[in-house]
């Protein structure tokens, strides 16, 4: 099978009612709990991407069993202490950041060397943010100059630590949150706000977590060696695999999606307050909350108007994983786009700062660019009419998927390559852009 997709032609007009897989975020942190609970854990509609199967196989090998049901997935956790960890053992991350970072803390308390390793992507991203903090609880650490392979053995003699969070990164306090479950005494972070599904999980558990909202930060308490029952978890649907088709339908023509059961956590909706106020009318309905989180159906349709944005850098975190597919909406919006502080993206599955500044460029739209800033100067009028190729992005799957987003609304020819790339967060994308009407090959 070639590893490319063909688009020649844009979306035709669609009205239709769509569901989205699970958030992969929530997911990966539920399998994750479940092997630490003490008992039998089901969670339903688990995303079933690589990212959570490569998480799912890495628990079994440290001595934790899982079965697939039909409709939920049933881990069975043997508790804090209960990962064998009396062997050297490898486990394989993939690509998934989330994953590989996580693991990590929860291996504060190993009795062996574990060795985490991961795919070309991962191997070039850093680990110092985690390995630093990890260190201060007395363990050790050996990495490839921060990078993967990180060696990780754990200590019987963990102190608790007290740590700043000031990257914004909800990897960087989780990991830190999850070694501090295994640390005796109380683990004090300052964080700055980010994605909060691991306190809320550890909330719903009736672990004793303590967080202090402020306005630019978080302070959170964590008084560690509690163990947990084994959980029921019903994973909402993901905002950020949701964004690629909010895009599509504000830049189709008379187009209007319903987008079923959405995690709409404060900290994950950057993506819709910025479209907002770009001019689209997303709204939220049928909101519930579940477990501390919050979920709702997300209901979009075809925006003309959309304007340009000089977008807050408060929001930058609620909407880290969705600036691709922002940047194509700026890209046909009337008026200039101003973005800024944004090197974090850059550290993720591929360098998406430098990618979407030549994308845009490609396809024919001005940008400028001062080291972390940009600003997009947009086109409502932009119809693309040539041959474009996307490849050499590093399978990073949100680039594979912004292009195929950009070639269904603006039109051109495209050769968009990696289409596995997509297996990582979001299998089902192609299926259900065809179920939209998309024609491809
Ligand atoms: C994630 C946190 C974010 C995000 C990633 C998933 C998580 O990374 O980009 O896709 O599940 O905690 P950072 O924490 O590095 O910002």
């Amino acid at each position: 099978m070639n590893n490319y997709i063909q688009i020649r032609n844009k979306i035709r007009k669609f009205k239709k009612k769509i569901e989205i897989s699970g958030d992969k975020s929530i997911s990966i942190r539920c399998v994750l709990l479940a092997s630490q609970a003490i008992g039998v854990s089901k969670i339903y509609n688990l995303l079933e991407s690589e990212d959570v199967l490569n998480s799912l196989k890495s628990i079994k090998r440290l001595g934790i069993n899982y079965e697939k049901f039909k409709d939920y997935y049933k881990i069975e956790g043997l508790g804090l202490a209960g990962y064998n960890t009396q062997k050297r053992i490898k486990l394989y991350a993939g690509n998934s950041g989330t994953f590989a970072r996580l693991i990590l803390g929860l291996l504060a308390n190993s009795n062996n060397e574990i060795s985490v390793v991961g795919d070309k992507s991962l191997s070039v991203r850093d680990f110092s943010r985690i390995t630093d903090p990890l260190e201060k609880f007395g363990l050790k650490i050996k990495s490839n100059k921060s990078k993967l392979p990180v060696k990780i053995k754990g200590s019987n003699y963990l102190r608790p630590i007290n740590y700043f969070e000031k990257l914004g990164s909800a990897q960087c306090k989780s990991a830190v949150i999850f070694a501090a479950l295994k640390t005796p005494g109380i683990t004090k972070i300052i964080a700055k706000k980010s994605r909060n599904h691991t306190e809320l999980l550890l909330k719903s558990l009736r672990f004793p977590i303590k967080v202090v909202p402020k306005k630019n930060y978080d302070i959170i308490e964590v008084k560690g060696q509690h163990n947990f029952n084994g959980f029921n978890y019903r994973v909402p649907g993901d905002i950020s695999s949701s964004s690629f088709f909010l895009v599509l339908t504000l830049l189709s023509k008379d187009s209007e999606l319903i987008i079923k059961n959405i995690n709409v956590n404060k900290s994950r909706i950057g993506v819709i307050k910025i479209l907002n106020k770009m001019n689209a009318k997303i709204l939220l309905k049928n909101k519930k909350k579940y477990k501390g989180e919050e979920t709702s159906d997300i209901i979009v349709s075809s925006e003309k108007n959309l304007k340009g944005i000089n977008c807050p850098k408060s929001l930058n975190s609620s909407a880290i994983d969705e600036f691709l597919i922002i940047f194509l909406a700026a890209a046909k919006a009337k008026g200039v786009s101003t973005f800024k502080n944004l090197g974090e993206l850059n550290n993720k599955e591929s360098p998406r700062l430098d990618i979407a500044v030549n994308f845009l460029k490609k396809i024919g739209i001005k940008v400028t660019r001062k080291k972390n800033d940009i600003k997009i100067y947009g086109n409502p009028k932009l119809e693309l009419n040539g041959n474009y190729h996307i490849k050499n992005f590093k399978k990073d799957h949100r680039v594979f998927m912004m292009s195929c987003i950009a070639a269904l609304s603006l039109g051109g020819k495209w050769k968009i390559y990696d289409t596995d790339s997509v297996n990582s967060s979001f299998p089902n994308f192609i299926k259900i852009i065809k179920k939209l009407g998309a024609n491809i090959n």
